[in-house]
C-alpha cells in the first residue's frame, strides 16, 4: 500500500489533519489503536478559538458547530468573590470563541472522513514509523490479525502523549520540558441548565473552580482537588457542596445541581518536546506538547500545529515548496510556547498550591488586581485566550 501521508492518531489532530489534506487532494490514511467508540468516549474540554472553527469549517465538518455550538464574547474571572468581566468583542476588535465539546467535532470530524472516503483502519496495533530519516519511509501494522506496510512520503504524529511517534524519535535528538503541578482537576458532567451563561474561572482560598458547559442543558464544572486525591472520595454531593463555598455568593446561590454522568480527576502538566519533526516524521498535538487546562489551549495549540503542517505539506505538493518542510518545528514552537506561558500563568495565579509562600500569594494576588482592573490587563487576557492568528506557511 502506498500513500502520500500516514497519520498516526483519529484524535482531533489526526481526523483534522486527514480531513485538510485530503481537501488539498493529497491522500492520506489514519492509523488509530482503538475504536470509534473508545476515542468518543473521552471528555474533554471544548473552547474553540476562532481559527479553530475556521479550520473545521475549511475541512467540510462545521456545519453543526456553527448549528450547535455557543458564540462566547466574554469570560468572567472571580477572585475572592468579585467578579471581573472579560469583554472579547470590545479588547479585541470583535472576536470571540465557541463552546463545543471536544467529542460532538470529533464525531463531526468522523463523520467527514467517512464521507470522503479516505482510508482508516481502527484498533490498528503496533503501529510503527520505519526509516523515518531514509528516502523510502513507511508505517508497518497490524489489523485484523494481517500485518501491513505502507509507503509514505510524511507521516504525521497524531498519538497523543503516549503515543509511539515521539518515541520513534533518537532521544539524542529531542529535548523534553515539563512542569507538574502539584494538583488536579476534578470534573463534573450534569444535565443541568449552567449557572452562568459565559464561563467563570475561580480563584478562591479553598482552591480553583471553573463553572462552564456543553450547552444550555449540560453543565461542566471543576473543582482544584490535591494531587493525590480519588474521584471515588468524591460523591456528587461532597462535589455540589464544594463547588458552592468556591463561588462567588450570586452563583452559588442560583447553581442548579444534579446527578454526575461524567466524573473524572484529570492531572495537571506542562509539557513540550523540541524539535516537533525528525526527518519526514511530524509531531502534532498532544504528541509534542500538554498544558494544564486552565487557558483551554490544549485542542486549540493541537489545531495550529495541524495549521502549520497542512499549510506547509499544501504547497509541498502544489507548489514544489520542499524548502518549507524544515520550517515546521520552529513556526509551530512559537505558538506552543506561548500557549504554554498564558496556560502557565493562569494556572499559578488561579490555582492554591501547596507550597506557595505568603510572598507568592501576595504577589498572585497582587498582579491579577492589575490585570483585572486595567483595560490593558484585560486586553492581554483577552487576546491570550481567544487565541493569536496563526503563521502562514
Ligand atoms: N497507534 C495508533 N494510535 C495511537 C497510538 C498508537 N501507538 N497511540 C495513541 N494513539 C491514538 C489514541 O488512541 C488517540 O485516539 O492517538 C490519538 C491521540 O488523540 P489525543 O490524545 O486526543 O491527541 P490529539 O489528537 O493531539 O488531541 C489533543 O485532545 O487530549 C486532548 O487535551 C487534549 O484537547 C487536546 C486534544
Ligand atoms: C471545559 O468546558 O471542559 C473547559 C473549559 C475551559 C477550560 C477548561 C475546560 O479552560
Amino acid at each position: 500500500m502506498k500513500t502520500k501521508v500516514v497519520i498516526i492518531g483519529a484524535g482531533p489532530s489526526g481526523l483534522l489533519l486527514g480531513q485538510l489534506l485530503q481537501r488539498q487532494g493529497i491522500d492520506n490514511v489514519i492509523l488509530e489503536r482503538v475504536t470509534p467508540d473508545y476515542v468518543l468516549g473521552r471528555i474533554r474540554a471544548g473552547v474553540l478559538e476562532q481559527g479553530f472553527a475556521d479550520l473545521l469549517r475549511a475541512a467540510g465538518a462545521g456545519e453543526r458547530m456553527d448549528q450547535e455550538g455557543e458564540v462566547h464574547d466574554g469570560v468572567e474571572i472571580a477572585v475572592d468573590g468579585k467578579r471581573t468581566h472579560i469583554d472579547f468583542k470590545k479588547l479585541t476588535g470583535g472576536k470571540s470563541v465557541i463552546v463545543y465539546g471536544q467529542t460532538e467535532l470529533t464525531r463531526d470530524l468522523m463523520e467527514a472522513r467517512e464521507n470522503s472516503n479516505q482510508i482508516s483502519y481502527y484498533e490498528a496495533q503496533n503501529v510503527t514509523p520505519h526509516e523515518i530519516e531514509g528516502e523510502l519511509p513507511f508505517v508497518s501494522f497490524e489489523h485484523d490479525g494481517k500485518k501491513h506496510k505502507i509507503q509514505c512520503d510524511y507521516i504525521a504524529g497524531c498519538d497523543g502523549y503516549h503515543g509511539i511517534s515521539r518515541k520513534s524519535i533518537p532521544r539524542e535528538h529531542i529535548t523534553e520540558y515539563e512542569e507538574i503541578y502539584p494538583g488536579g482537576w476534578l470534573g463534573l458532567l450534569s444535565e443541568t441548565p449552567p449557572v452562568n451563561p459565559e464561563l467563570v474561572y475561580v480563584r478562591h482560598e479553598r482552591g480553583f473552580a471553573l463553572c462552564s458547559m456543553r450547552s444550555q442543558t449540560r453543565s461542566r464544572y471543576y473543582i482544584q482537588v490535591g494531587a493525590d486525591e480519588m474521584v471515588e472520595d468524591w460523591s456528587d454531593e461532597r462535589f455540589w457542596q464544594e463547588l458552592k463555598r468556591r463561588l462567588p455568593d450570586d452563583l452559588a446561590e442560583k447553581l442548579i445541581t444534579g446527578p454526575s454522568i461524567e466524573k473524572s480527576i484529570a492531572p495537571m502538566r506542562s509539557f513540550v518536546v523540541e524539535p516537533m519533526q525528525y526527518g519526514c516524521l511530524f509531531l502534532l498535538g498532544d504528541a509534542a506538547h500538554i498544558v494544564p487546562p486552565t487557558g483551554a489551549k490544549g485542542l486549540n495549540t493541537a489545531a495550529s500545529d495541524v495549521h502549520a503542517l497542512y499549510s506547509i505539506l499544501s504547497k509541498v505538493y502544489n507548489e514544489g515548496r520542499t524548502d518549507l518542510i524544515d520550517t515546521y518545528s520552529e513556526r509551530c514552537l512559537r505558538r506552543v510556547w506561548n500557549g504554554q506561558r498564558f496556560s502557565w500563568w493562569m494556572t499559578n495565579l488561579l490555582h492554591k498550591f501547596p507550597g506557595t509562600s505568603a510572598f507568592e500569594e501576595k504577589i498572585h494576588s497582587s498582579e491579577l488586581e492589575y490585570y483585572l482592573n486595567t483595560e490593558e490587563g484585560r486586553r492581554i487576557i483577552a487576546e491570550q485566550y481567544v487565541g493569536l492568528p496563526y503563521d502562514e506557511a
